[in-house]
């Protein structure tokens, strides 16, 4: 298996690309199973995820083309023959569930396997199940698959979510967009990739209104056609590699960033002691001192300050001046990268959903490894800043978020390498 090895060398700067969306790519592929017509995606990102989730297409019968080196997605859902998202595929990304609503919509029937836990929490699909109930769908638990149907099509409901779910919210809005009525999506998510998915939706004929607000309504069409659509950028990649320059000082334009994606993140950095400026081409990030200082951060639905940028910010937090503190309310078990922190000579304390973050004057390098992606990110860029090498093993989970970490953070002068499989 591969490691990153990453050597602390101080000030970066110079400016990084930052990719489309993986979680928008994710929930915007499987739209293309509502359509006999081509679904394009531009800007999309080359990640093993997005792979994951053609092949999960490719089994269902869609074509995927691949062009552009990856960046653009060419789909049909017309050969689509299969409806049966196979264990084999879904067990490896979660994201799978997102082809439940689609196919639901387009032929009636599905069947899914359950994803399973994952790392950073049980992560049920109890809220897509109710979803598609609502739209008149009847769902059974057997052989560890979700099977359901809908044989005279869905209907037009009302889906009131208990709590705010990114992925259900996304199910709901793709399987309403063939229901027959009306359907109002009440607590909807509101994160910047439904809003990306409503575009798309709406570029192939749906009728939707109220994307990026909680209440989301959906007048059903008999059939939607082809589209081409670019990707939104990528917050989460966006955030990560912002807190670069936060952490080791100097200044990086991440380009194509914009600060809506992110505005409760920005607050923080900004509370934190770093400056982010929108230019014409994406963010400027510097810090205003040598010194960052402590700032407490609370996860939320957006737009409230994301889950997926809370290891990074903790990364950063270590070496504040004071202590921070770290609340999740998102999933019950991401704290995983806190002792990873602490072997590299961090003060964090975790109790429950809480970590107490006391900031050390600096970071020591240290052999370190992540069960998820967002936390083996965090290792990396704490291992910018720390003295001598940080070695970050599993690398496989970077390589489902992250395109080009290493050339990308060596354009901005950091000392990182790939070193295969050892
Ligand atoms: C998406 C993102 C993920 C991000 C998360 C929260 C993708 C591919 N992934 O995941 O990177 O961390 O949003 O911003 O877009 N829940 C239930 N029942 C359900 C569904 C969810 O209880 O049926 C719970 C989850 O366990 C979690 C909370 O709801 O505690 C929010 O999860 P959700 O927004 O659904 O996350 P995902 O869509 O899986």
């Amino acid at each position: 298996m591969d490691s990153i090895l990453v050597t602390g060398n101080g000030a970066l700067s110079g400016q990084i690309p930052i990719a489309g969306a993986k979680n928008a790519c994710l929930t915007l592929m499987p739209a293309a199973i509502l359509s006999d017509d081509p679904l394009t995606l531009t800007n999309a990102p080359r990640l093993s995820d997005i792979k994951t989730m053609t092949t999960l297409l490719e089994s269902l019968g869609l074509e995927v083309a691949s062009l552009q080196n990856g960046k653009v997605l060419a789909m049909s859902g017309r050969g689509a023959n299969n409806l049966r998202a196979d264990y084999d595929i879904v067990r490896k990304m979660r994201a799978s569930i997102l082809v439940l609503g689609p196919l639901l919509a387009r032929h009636g029937r599905a069947e899914v396997s359950l994803p399973g836990g994952c790392a950073i929490g049980a992560r049920p699909v109890d809220l897509h199940q109710r979803a598609m109930e609502a739209l008149g769908a009847e769902l059974e638990l057997r052989d560890g698959y979700l099977h359901a149907s809908a044989p005279n099509g869905l209907k037009g409901g009302i889906i009131d979510f208990p709590i705010v779910s990114v992925g259900a919210t996304e199910n709901a809005l793709m399987a309403a967009t063939l229901a027959k009525g009306t359907t109002e999506i009440r607590n909807a998510a509101r994160e910047p990739e439904i809003v990306d998915l409503a575009h798309c939706l709406r570029a192939m004929g749906a009728q939707i209104s109220g994307e990026g607000t909680s209440t989301i309504t959906i007048q059903g069409v008999d059939s939607l056609g082809g589209a081409t659509h670019p990707v939104v950028t990528d917050r989460i990649e966006l955030g990560t590699y912002m807190l670069a320059p936060a952490i080791t000082g100097g200044e990086v334009e991440l380009l194509g960033g914009r600060r809506d994606l992110l505005a409760a993140f920005c607050d923080k950095l900004d509370e934190a002691g770093v400056d982010v400026t929108q230019t014409n081409t994406g963010l400027k990030v510097k810090r205003r001192s040598d010194h960052i200082k402590a700032v407490n951060v609370t996860t939320e639905p957006f737009p409230g300050f994301p889950t997926d940028l809370q290891a990074q910010m903790m990364a950063m937090l270590c070496t504040a001046d004071g202590e921070s503190v770290l609340e999740e309310t998102i999933f019950e078990n991401r704290f995983m990268h806190a002792p990873e922190l602490n072997r590299m000579g961090a003060k964090i304390d975790v109790q429950g959903g809480t970590a107490k973050v006391t900031g050390v004057t600096r970071l020591k390098g240290a052999p370190v490894m992540a069960t998820d992606l967002r936390a083996s990110v965090s290792l990396i860029l704490a291992g910018l800043a720390a003295d001598g090498d940080t070695k970050v093993a599993r690398v496989y989970h970077l390589d489902r978020g992250y395109e080009k970490v290493v050339t990308k953070l060596r354009g901005v002068g950091a000392l990182i390498e790939r070193i295969k499989g050892d």
